[in-house]
């Protein structure tokens, strides 16, 4: 019989950087920026009652490196070292009992709804397409200037992030943002290096990649996370998501994680509970490379993350949304206190409604445990969708009814 140890044996990575076990929680993001974007004490909350909850990497929700492209409402910016003190208290919290917590940084892209961006910029003037596609302006495409400006925004913010003490940072270039946009052929069309073949859809990729490195120096962990494939037909495929896995294992990137899919086809979404979504394509991305790979996206029990990390499928197993149901998961899980989480199936009672604004009351159930963590308060957990749906409205106000992230 397995046992649930190997969770919480401790991961070396090449630079030497130890991470003191096997469970991360993956980016969620809080909504807790100000309206400065800047971190607030409630994030310092937040990461400090994760962090004493024994997750080994916590990976912060998605902070966005360009006050004008933003994902949504409450998003934290960071563009330069002005909050830097409000940054350091959120790292020192998030990094309590051994914890390590690193900034997962974004930029939008085309995903910038309408209630924060007139004209989102794209690597093309491609428009979502899809059901939700009805929240968002059609972008213009980024001239060359722009890109290269792109690539110095992630560099600096990663310089800044380093300075505050975090960890590590991760690159986002999943879930249909801009850097999955470069890389999927249906929403990149250009034509010139940055655009055509994979070689040149990865380039931005690679050149943030470098310049964050030239930055942060060889000791300080840059992850990746990545779609295993977009789930829309003729979009970014598992061959060139295993192409690109591998290129950026070759340039150095410290930890790769592995998700899946975009406001076009929200798979990451689900909550049916057919098990861990990616698990198979990371192990076989994992053929060939030597960088550790994470997966995340439908675990729900410790006994299928422990055989994930035992037949060596990934070296680390992420759970978010079971994380803020449960923000002491992996100390509950050592003392044998917790086996398995069934995520709630919310509804308003009304299957039309809840069709319609699904995907939103799914993400602001989790939004409003985070906010009653950080507070202090225990978590509530309902079917009923009226008291999230109304949460998400009190918060956002009805703007909120449009889509917004994955
Ligand atoms: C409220 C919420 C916010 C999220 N925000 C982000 C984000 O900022 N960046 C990101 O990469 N993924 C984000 N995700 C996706 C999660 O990281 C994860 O991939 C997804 O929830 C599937 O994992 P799970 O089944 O363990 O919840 C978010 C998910 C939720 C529920």
């Amino acid at each position: 019989m397995m046992t649930q140890s190997v969770l919480f044996t401790p991961l070396t990575l090449k630079n030497g950087v130890t991470i003191k076990n096997r469970i991360y929680k993956p980016a969620m993001s809080e909504t807790m920026g100000d309206a400065q974007y800047r971190p607030t004490q409630e994030l310092v909350n937040l990461y400090g009652k994760w962090a004493e909850g024994g997750t080994g990497l916590l990976i912060t929700g998605n902070v966005m490196v360009d006050a004008n492209a933003r994902g949504e409402l409450g998003n934290v910016v960071i563009e330069d070292d002005r909050n830097l003190d409000r940054l350091k208290a959120w790292a020192a919290a998030g990094q309590k009992n051994g914890a390590q917590t690193w900034v997962q940084l974004n930029h939008p892209g085309r995903q910038a709804p309408k209630t924060v961006s007139k004209q989102p910029v794209a690597p093309s003037a491609v428009p979502l397409t899809g059901p939700n596609a009805f929240g968002f302006n059609p972008p213009r495409a980024l001239t060359k200037a722009e890109i290269k400006a792109i690539v110095n925004r992630f560099a600096v913010a990663a310089d800044v992030v380093q300075r505050a003490g975090f960890g590590g940072v991760e690159i986002h270039a999943a879930h249909g943002y801009l850097l999955n946009q470069f890389l999927s052929p249906l929403a990149n069309r250009r034509t010139d290096e940055y655009g055509g073949s994979l070689e040149n859809r990865m380039r931005i990729l690679k050149e943030i990649y470098q310049a964050m490195r030239a930055r942060v120096g060889a000791q300080f962990p840059i992850a990746l996370k990545i779609n295993s494939s977009d789930y829309v037909s003729g979009g970014f495929s598992e061959e060139d998501s295993i192409e690109v896995i591998h290129a950026m294992a070759d340039l150095g990137v410290d930890l790769i994680e592995i998700s899946g899919g975009n406001y076009e086809s929200p798979v990451m979404q689900a909550t049916t509970n057919k098990g861990a979504f990616f698990v198979d394509f990371a192990a076989k991305a994992k053929a060939g490379i030597e960088t550790p790979i994470m997966v995340t996206g439908g675990f729900s029990s410790i006994a299928g993350m422990t055989k994930a990390v035992a037949n060596h499928e990934a070296e680390m197993v992420g759970m978010a949304r079971a994380l803020a149901l449960v923000p002491d998961l992996p100390n509950q899980a050592q003392a044998g206190t917790f086996a398995a989480i069934q995520l709630d199936h919310l509804s308003t009672g009304f299957p039309r409604l809840d069709k319609k604004v699904g995907s939103l009351i799914g993400l602001s159930y989790y939004e409003l445990q985070m906010k009653r963590i950080a507070a202090g308060k225990p978590v509530k957990r309902t079917t009923n969708a009226w008291g999230p749906l109304w949460f998400a409205i009190r918060e956002q106000g009805l703007a909120t009814l449009k889509p917004r992230r994955g």
